[in-house]
């Protein structure tokens, strides 16, 4: 599969066959996210594998609380979405929070040094970690989806990220950009629509028109 093909075909995926991911194909992964681009050239990123069915279960249950089709509806509508496209995403996504992570083959907490509070950047450069490791991220999806796996990112609460901090041992100074769940799709996993993009509409020359 050649580069524009592994990124065409990477697409969300939150409902996952219960086939673990071979750990050799997992570390191979990870090592395509450390060819990524990195803002201090040290590339401070590591990975915690929640691999323990139990375990995973005790933290997500301490974590999230799962939201059902109503209550999904009622945040989709909370939040004024009208979109038709971005509805139906959510209204698949939002349920499946809590599933998709404990069904998926693997799950991975990646965490990447962050020396300064993030969440209270000074200017653009002090997010900088936090944007290499969503380009370290992006790396293994794509690398996943050559090799027929795919996944589903997550934004962890503030709540969900201290207690993963707690619980994992993760060090002060490292920080959680998000759960990233890997897995063999479900047969029948759904792959949502997106919504249409001009790609001529989204380029402009000299100034933007
Ligand atoms: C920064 C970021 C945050 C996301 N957060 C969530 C999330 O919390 N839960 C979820 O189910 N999907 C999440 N997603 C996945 C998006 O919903 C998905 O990428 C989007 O709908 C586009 O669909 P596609 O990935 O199939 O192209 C996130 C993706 C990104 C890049």
């Amino acid at each position: 599969m050649d580069v524009y093909e592994a990124i065409a075909s990477r697409k969300t995926i939150r409902d996952f066959a219960p086939q673990e991911i071979d750990l050799e194909l997992v570390k191979r992964l990870i090592c395509a996210g450390f060819n990524a681009p990195t803002n201090n050239h040290m590339r401070e990123w590591h990975f915690v594998l929640l691999q323990d069915k139990v375990r995973r279960g005790e933290l997500l249950d301490r974590a999230i609380k799962p939201v059902g089709r109503k209550g999904a509806m009622a945040i989709i509508n909370r939040w004024g979405l009208t979109d038709d496209a971005q509805r139906e995403m959510y209204r698949d996504a939002i349920p499946k929070q809590y599933s998709m992570l404990y069904n998926a083959g693997c799950l991975i907490l990646p965490c990447f040094r962050q020396p300064t509070p993030l969440l209270k950047p000074k200017d653009l450069s002090a997010l900088n970690p936090f944007a290499s490791i969503w380009c370290c991220i992006e790396n293994i999806l794509v690398a996943a989806a050559s090799e027929g796996i795919f996944g589903v990112t997550r934004i962890p609460f503030e709540a969900e990220r201290n207690t993963f901090k707690e619980f994992l041992n993760i060090p002060e100074d490292y920080e959680i950009p998000c759960y990233l769940a890997l897995g063999y799709p479900a047969e029948g996993a759904q792959r949502r629509r997106q919504v249409n993009i001009s790609i001529e509409e989204r380029i402009h020359f000299e100034v933007w028109s």
